[in-house]
C-alpha cells in the first residue's frame, strides 16, 4: 500500500511538468514514511486516503528541506542533504514547490481535512521558529520545550491521524491524541539519539543539537540535577563547538544523573498512553507502530 503512496507522489511531481524538479525529487532519500503508514493503517487504501498520505509526506519532505538549511545540516538520512549537494537556494525552492503542490492537492480532499492539515503546517512553522529562537539562550524550561516539539513535530502527526480518522469515519479525537503522543515521543527519542548514538550510526554529527544551542529534554533534566558549579560549566558550553573531553564530560554527567533514562521514561509514558487508547479500539496495528518506535537502542 505504501507503494501506492510513492506512485501518487511521483504523479503529483510529474503533473508539474518540470524535469529539473523531477530529477531533484528523485535524489531525496524517502525516509520511513511514518506519517503515511499511520494514515493507511487508520483509513485503509481508498484514493482520498492515498492522496492525503502523499500530500502529508510531501509537506514533511518540504519541512526537512527547509530545516536542513536552517540547521546548517549537511547530512540527512546518512546521505549528503540537498542543500549540501545543490546549495541553500535549490533546497528552499524545492521545499516551496513540494509544499505548495501539496496544498493545491489538499483542496481536492475535503474542507475539514484541508483545515486540519493546513493548521498543522502553521504550527510546524511556528514550532521551527520557536526552536531557532530558543537556541539563542540556554532554555531550562521543560514546558517551553514540550510546547515547541508539539508544534514542530507532533502537530503534523496529530493532524495526519485526525485526517485519516475523518476519512475513515472514525472518532477523531482519540486518533489525534494517539498521533500527538507519538509525535512528542518521536521527537524526544530523536533528541536522545543525538546524544547516545555515535555519529556514524546516527548519520549526522553527535551532540550537534547542543552545539547548535538546543537544550533538549536530557539537557533540561541534567541541568535540574546538577550542583551550581557543574550547571554553570554546562551553561558555558552551550552553543559552542565541543572538544572530545567536553563531550565526554557531558555524557558522563548524564550517566551519573540518569538524564537519558528519565527522558526515555517520559517518551515511554506517552507511547503507552497511545497504545492503551488504540488497544481499547481494537487497533493493534497502530499499537504496533507505537511499540516499534520505542523498541530501539538508546
Ligand atoms: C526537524 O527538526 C524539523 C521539523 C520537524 C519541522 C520543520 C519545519 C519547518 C522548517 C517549517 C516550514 C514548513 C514547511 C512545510 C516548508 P530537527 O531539526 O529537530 O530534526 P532533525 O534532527 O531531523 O533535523
Ligand atoms: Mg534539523
Amino acid at each position: 500500500m505504501i507503494d501506492a503512496v510513492e506512485r501518487k507522489i511521483e504523479q503529483f511531481i510529474a503533473d508539474l511538468g518540470d524535469k529539473e524538479v523531477a530529477s531533484l525529487y528523485r535524489k531525496l532519500p524517502h525516509g520511513k514514511r511514518l506519517r503515511a503508514k499511520l494514515i493507511l493503517k487508520i483509513a485503509g487504501s481508498g484514493l482520498s486516503v492515498i492522496k492525503t498520505a502523499a500530500i502529508v509526506e510531501m509537506i514533511h519532505a518540504a519541512s526537512l528541506l527547509h530545516d536542513d538549511v536552517i540547521d546548517d545540516a549537511y547530512i540527512r538520512r546518512s546521505q549528503p542533504s540537498l542543500n549540501a549537494l545543490y546549495g541553500n537556494k535549490t533546497a528552499i525552492m524545492l521545499g516551496d514547490i513540494l509544499y505548495s503542490k501539496g496544498f493545491l492537492e489538499l483542496n481536492n480532499i475535503s474542507a475539514e481535512v484541508a483545515r486540519l492539515v493546513s493548521n498543522a503546517v502553521v504550527q510546524l512553522s511556528l514550532g521551527e521558529l520557536k526552536d531557532v529562537s530558543l537556541s539563542k539562550t540556554f532554555n531550562a524550561d521543560k514546558d517551553v520545550y514540550l510546547q515547541m516539539i508539539y508544534q514542530k513535530t507532533a502537530s503534523l502527526m496529530e493532524a495526519s491521524a485526525g485526517a485519516a480518522a475523518l476519512l475513515a469515519g472514525k472518532e477523531r479525537d482519540a486518533y489525534m491524541t494517539y498521533g500527538r503522543n507519538l509525535g512528542l515521543a518521536f521527537q524526544m527519542i530523536d533528541d536522545i539519539l543525538d546524544i547516545t548514538m555515535d555519529s556514524e550510526t546516527l548519520g549526522k554529527p553527535a551532540l550537534h543539537d547542543f552545539e547548535e544551542g538546543k537544550t533538549t529534554l536530557p539537557y533540561i533534566y541534567l541541568y535540574e540535577a546538577m550542583d551550581s558549579t557543574d550547571a554553570n560549566r554546562l551553561k558555558a558550553l552551550h552553543g559552542k563547538k565541543l572538544t572530545k573531553d567536553e563531550q565526554d564530560w557531558i555524557k558522563q554527567k548524564m550517566y551519573k544523573h540518569k538524564s537519558i533514562e528519565k527522558s526515555v521514561a517520559e517518551a515511554k509514558i506517552l507511547v503507552e498512553e497511545a497504545i492503551t487508547l488504540m488497544n481499547a479500539r481494537g487497533e493493534e496495528a497502530l499499537s504496533g507502530i507505537a511499540i516499534a518506535m520505542i523498541e530501539r537502542d538508546f
